[in-house]
């Protein structure tokens, strides 16, 4: 196919083939005969290249004062506000997921550079007093240094820019190295940086599988820090790579997040949420609802509206506007999922909709999957208790708050999680108890913004926090500064007459 394109890797601010001098395809997962693109296959030694060229940048970058690094990243936010269309089209058609959906993953780039460029003028250090006179005791942010940048298919830019961004903003040069089922999106952020000006070598992008690009990435001993969203089975892998030479890590994974439904909530409102969050994105987010747990009282009449609602779902190419879930990202995804359908079957749950792959003239030439309801599950059924990450949504049910919070948390993970009542003290109640670093009353597990910390507690994460101000915390390392300006010779824990330490002085 002559008029396929070929993307390079981007290095030292060119871009440029891979040494290996092969590509990979990257296909339309809502039409297998829609070649997207050939990309790099890319080896160690591109990924050296790379990581020289983060290094040689890395100087100049660090001390630009971060009020002008800053300026670099309101223009890239700028420059995705004016292609935010174009982008959200490649990207449903690298993806699958809706266009309503691709657009709303691009404004999360747009809104993380907005508000981390604000940090540019922030950046916060702490100044506390000294025990000594004429002594100053400060702390400064200071950049952690090149960092490998690991990311998943499922959110092609908002998780690339949820690193990238703040880890320039911070004074870090980067590699990113983006899943390879979703490379262009990738690209065209990387594109997007160069136009809005960041220093040749500040940003280098190679793409290519995660044992030649990855791998090389997590134990190359001049890369500082790893970030990693994606499986807890990699992200294991991750963290052992990293723990060899004490490189900083920050882990973002897996989920089973439930809705706990209420005897007293607004069901009509709630079965809105259970879609979106259970379909949304074909149930491929790490935030995605995959339980439900309902109370007994209203278990026959809501499970009712939701399996009504959920065979009415548009399934079809999310460039299409009326469709509501796109295809699986891919077809051993959509093997995974169906392999857990048979699971569920085998386990005893009670298949109410969905459960098989669609076919037919609008769906054979893609990944396409029946959203899905199991009732009748129960919290020890491998469906309630392993990520699935596709359109499979198991109902629980409980007889109280307490009984929905023990199975909500009776789980391996802990990232997202959701109530619905319409009484304030027991959305208080499930606010303090659940066991998840993301908590929403009256809305589904999905959708957090960006000026709140992201991340989970459990197998979910590595204790980091990105977005908002915690992500400071992941690309940056604390130097406390003492000056003394007494002109002496001052001891601290020693030269302090004033202390009340117990045992009488002199
Ligand atoms: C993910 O689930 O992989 O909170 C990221 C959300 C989005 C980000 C999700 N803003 O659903």
């Amino acid at each position: 196919m002559a008029s396929t394109p070929t993307f390079k890797n981007f290095i030292d601010g060119e871009w440029i083939s891979s040494v290996s001098r092969e590509t990979f395809e990257n296909r339309n997962p809502a039409d297998r005969e829609d070649l997207v693109g050939l990309f790099q296959k890319s080896t160690p030694d591109d990924v050296s290249r790379a990581v020289a060229s983060a290094k040689r940048a890395l100087p100049g970058w660090k001390s630009t004062p971060a009020p002008r690094r800053a300026e670099i990243l309101y223009r890239l936010g700028q420059i995705l506000i004016e292609r935010k269309e174009a982008l959200a089209r490649d990207m449903t058609r690298e993806m699958g997921k809706v266009l309503k959906e691709t657009r709303g993953d691009v404004q999360e780039a747009i809104d993380t550079a907005f508000y981390a460029a604000g940090e540019g003028r922030r950046m916060f250090g702490e100044t506390v007093p000294a025990e000594l006179p004429n002594k100053w005791a400060m702390s400064i942010r200071v950049p952690v240094g090149v960092c490998g940048l690991i990311t998943p298919w499922n959110f092609p830019m908002a998780i690339p820019s949820w690193k990238l961004i703040p880890a320039l903003v911070c004074g870090n040069s980067v590699i990113l190295k983006p899943a390879t089922d979703t490379p262009l999106s990738s690209v065209h952020f990387v594109k997007a940086c160069e136009d809005a000006g960041v220093p040749r070598g500040v940003v280098n992008l190679v793409t290519g599988s995660g044992q030649a690009v990855g791998a090389p990435l997590m134990s190359h001993p001049d890369v500082a820090l790893v970030s990693f969203t994606g499986s807890s089975e990699v992200g294991r892998a991750v963290n052992r790579a990293c723990a060899d030479s004490f490189k900083k890590c920050s882990l973002e994974m897996g989920g089973k997040n439930a809705i706990m439904i209420m005897d007293d909530a607004d069901l009509d409102l709630a079965v809105d949420g259970c879609l979106w969050g259970a379909f949304g994105t074909t149930g491929q987010r790490c935030t995605a609802t995959s339980r439900i747990i309902v109370h007994r009282k209203v278990l026959a009449e809501f499970t009712e509206k939701l399996v009504s609602r959920t065979k009415a779902l548009k399934i079809g190419n999310g460039l299409d506007e009326n469709v509501e879930m796109g295809p699986a990202i891919s077809e051993a995804q959509l093997q995974t999922v169906e392999a857990y359908v048979e699971i569920g079957r085998k386990d005893g749950a009670r298949l109410l909709t969905g459960g098989r792959r669609l076919s037919g003239k609008a769906y054979d030439r893609g990944s396409f999957f029946e959203p899905t309801i199991f009732g009748d599950v129960k919290p020890a059924m491998r469906i309630a208790q392993e990520e699935i990450f596709g359109p499979v949504l198991s109902v629980l049910s409980a007889g109280d708050l307490d009984e929905a919070l023990a199975i909500a948390n009776g789980t391996v993970y802990g990232l997202s999680g959701a109530i619905y009542t319409r009484d304030v003290n027991t959305a208080f109640r499930a606010m303090r108890d659940i066991e998840a670093g993301i908590f929403y009353v009256n809305a589904p597990t999905i959708g957090a913004e960006v000026q709140l910390p992201f991340g989970g507690v459990k197998q979910t994460g590595n204790g980091h926090r990105e977005a908002a101000w915690t992500v400071l915390d992941i690309f940056t390392e604390w130097k406390s500064i003492y000056v003394d300006f007494s002109g002496s010779l001052q001891r601290a824990q020693i030269d302090t007459s004033t202390h009340t330490s117990g045992t009488s002085r002199d």
